[in-house]
């Protein structure tokens, strides 16, 4: 990937289109309306509270990321999306119950203009939701059609300068790459024929791409990381990104694994489970997209703690994913997890990780940062896949010749460089040896 040469302004206003309306999205909405209007701070956000310093540690340069690399304002950001269910925001952050009615009553107005367009959804792809608010077509390329044709419009309508979409729809069924995805004829024939590898989601990043809209995958469908859309994406210079957004459990799991591997202490055994009672929660227990989770909650210990390179340390692992659907927690998400280490000659010990936390209140800045970052890697030319935002994700997207990094401090240190690169200034090594000259 080149360094951009210029990277234009953000000017005029940002349209971040969410496929999904369900708690995650409203919760962003009604959460950057708060923010605007002076009601609440925008915390877990990197790129409206985060800070990036530059050069020596001397030089005490620190700018905010978002006055460092010049960022849309929240001001300037206006939503919308898909749903199967026709409610307008409001209703469906109502239903969700993430925010406290007060809050929400603060963002109500805005919230009710927001309503969403017919979703292009297929019951075979996500079991447990029977949706009435969606699309008609003979084939599948005729809803990617319908899309676009939504996304000309919401810009045109809202007088948008710019778009991205972020995924933010219910978990689909488990799918491997096949023939149909290796390449965008294949791929476009498939959509022709509807063959059952085409999954909906699969039709928005193909729709956003021909538009020349940032996509990226916050739910771990295959969805665009397969080559035909890989390619696509290159060839209409769109940044692409994914899978997974990298909230609650795996946010820790990224955190801890490193820290063993840094003390050379093994590793048994770690089990995960997870209680939480959203629709996320009733879609995930499906089977079916249930397996779609768990192979993407799976991943981040094998390449983090490589079994490879330290067999002795970490070459029986016994690691196990839970998620069990139980409504009365709703959003609320309790994950357990059971971390069995050894040290010092072999000696066990054990560590527990009880995390409360609240599902959507993780999800929503990750949402923010994702559009925020991918309208920016459009506005300096930057194509393809954007590994430099793994940070966002529990199983991030790379090259084929690459391993994915999932490590969140490299993963963070990676996201801060690719800033500075962008941006012309020294990269950050933290060798630090001048300071003892
Ligand atoms: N909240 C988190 O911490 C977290 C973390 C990682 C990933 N995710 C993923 O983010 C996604 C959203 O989570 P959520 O809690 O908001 O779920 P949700 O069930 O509240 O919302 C998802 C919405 O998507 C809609 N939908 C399903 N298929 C669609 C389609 N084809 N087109 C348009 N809309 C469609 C559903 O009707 C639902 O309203 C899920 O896939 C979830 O697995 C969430």
């Amino acid at each position: 990937m080149r360094r951009p040469v210029s990277i234009a302004p953000p000017k005029g206003k940002l349209g971040i289109l969410t496929p999904g309306m369900g708690a995650v999205s409203t919760t962003l909405m009604a959460g950057v309306e708060l923010v605007r209007r002076g009601h609440s701070a925008p915390v877990g956000s990197l790129t409206q509270m985060g800070t990036v310093r530059l050069g020596k540690r001397t030089e005490n340069r620190i700018p905010r990321i978002k006055d460092f690399v010049k960022l849309a304002e929240l001001d300037d950001l206006v939503f919308g999306g898909w749903d199967v269910f026709p409610d307008n925001a409001h209703q469906a952050a109502t239903k969700a119950g993430v925010l406290d009615p007060r809050d929400l009553a603060k963002a109500e107005k805005l919230l009710k203009t927001i309503r969403p367009m017919k979703a292009a959804f297929d019951q075979n792809y996500v079991k447990n939701l029977h949706g009435t608010h969606v699309k008609k077509g003979k084939t599948k390329f005729d809803l990617a059609e319908q899309i676009r044709e939504d996304i000309r419009d919401f810009k045109k309508k809202n007088k948008l300068d710019r778009l991205v979409m972020v995924w933010c729809a219910s978990t689909e069924v488990f799918l491997k790459p096949e023939d149909v995805h290796k390449d965008l004829q294949s791929f476009e024939k498939a959509m022709k024929t509807n063959h059952p590898s085409i999954a909906p989601s699969m039709l928005y990043a193909y729709a956003a791409i021909s538009e020349g809209v940032p996509f990226a995958n916050g739910a771990p469908n295959l969805t665009v990381d397969i080559p035909a859309l890989e390619d696509y994406a290159k060839t209409k210079n769109v940044p692409i990104g994914g899978k997974d957004f990298k909230t609650g459990q795996t946010l820790m799991k990224t955190v801890l694994a490193p820290a063993f591997k840094a003390r050379m202490l093994g590793l048994n055994g770690w089990f995960s489970t997870n209680i939480l009672g959203n629709r996320d929660g009733e879609v995930l227990d499906d089977p079916g997209s249930f397996k779609t989770k768990e192979e993407s909650k799976l991943g981040a210990l094998e390449y983090i703690l490589q079994p490879n390179l330290y067999p002795q340390l970490y070459g029986q692992i016994h690691h196990k994913v839970r998620i069990n659907y139980y409504p009365p927690r709703r959003d609320n998400k309790e994950g357990w997890d059971n971390i069995d280490i050894f040290g010092w000659l072999g000696y066990p010990m054990q560590i527990k990780v009880d995390f409360l936390c609240r599902d959507s209140i993780l999800a929503a800045p990750i949402v923010l940062d994702l559009a925020l970052f991918f309208d920016l890697a459009k506005r300096a030319g930057m194509r393809g896949i954007q590994e430099w935002l793994s940070f966002y994700f529990k199983s991030p997207m790379c090259a084929r010749t690459v391993y994915p990094e999932h490590d969140l401090f490299i993963q963070l240190m990676k996201l801060k460089n690719t800033l500075r690169w962008m941006m012309g200034e020294d990269l950050i090594t933290h060798l630090g040896a001048e300071y003892y000259d």
